[in-house]
């Protein structure tokens, strides 16, 4: 069993996690790292080419919102697992995301969602699983409205985000020392979004969240063990 990365945008946690699963699945990784789609190929064509090569599946991140379904649009039939598109979804990081708050007994609880929300896959792929979420500018107005859990977004500059002379919502540790409150981020974090005294506080799920990560993508991936 062979599958292929095709991660046409960063990645860290995703990736690193996908290919641990892999690893303990006894799944071969080829990782199409530089793709002939610089020389101008569609992502339906070498999606297309990975399938007749006889790769089991693909695990995909892509800037866009509708990539799969132009791949099968088009006919092409190999398994996507999808790591991360456009500003749409980003379904494994839902997954373990909800993972970590079933732990932490969270499920059903207020989520208030601080920051670039309009251009978060994570927030797209999340609110769908969520009771009571909304999104806030401020700290301070999302606890009074009553937040278990503060989902710090990071600025998507990649999207166009632009933070110069802009307030960003910044959890300081005044809101969450002593309020019980929790603090999730998918990462990467990038400095604005809490203070990073606060990163190894206990109710910082962080850490969680990417250890859920591994797990999760370890079961969906599941199906193609040979073991
Ligand atoms: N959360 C997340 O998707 O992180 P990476 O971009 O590092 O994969």
């Amino acid at each position: 069993v062979a599958i292929a990365f095709l991660f046409l945008e960063p990645s860290t946690r995703t990736k690193a996690s996908f290919w641990l699963a892999a690893k303990e699945l006894d799944i071969d990784v080829f990782d199409v790292a530089s793709s002939a789609m610089e020389k101008g190929e569609s992502i339906e064509d070498t999606l297309r080419t990975l399938e007749t090569l006889g790769f089991d599946a693909v695990v995909m991140r892509v800037p866009w919102n509708d990539t799969i379904w132009a791949a099968r649009r088009v006919g092409v039939e190999i398994p996507i697992i999808d790591a991360g598109s456009g500003v749409n979804s980003h379904p494994t990081q839902a997954l373990a995301d909800i993972r970590v708050m079933e732990r932490f007994k969270l499920v059903g609880k207020p989520v208030a969602f601080l920051g670039d929300a309009e251009n978060s896959r994570v927030y797209h792929s999340l609110k769908k699983h969520l009771d009571i979420h909304r999104v806030f500018d401020d700290v301070d107005e999302a606890l009074e409205w009553g937040a278990k859990v503060l989902y710090c977004l990071r600025p998507q500059k990649e999207r166009g985000y632009k933070t110069q002379g802009k307030h960003y919502p910044y959890v300081e540790r005044k809101h969450v020392i002593g309020t019980g409150v929790y603090i999730m981020h998918a990462g990467p974090y990038t400095g604005v979004e809490f203070d990073p005294q606060l990163r190894t506080h206990l109710r910082v799920l962080m850490d969680q969240q990417v250890r859920a990560g591994v797990e999760v993508r370890k079961e969906i991936l599941s199906p193609w063990s040979s073991g």
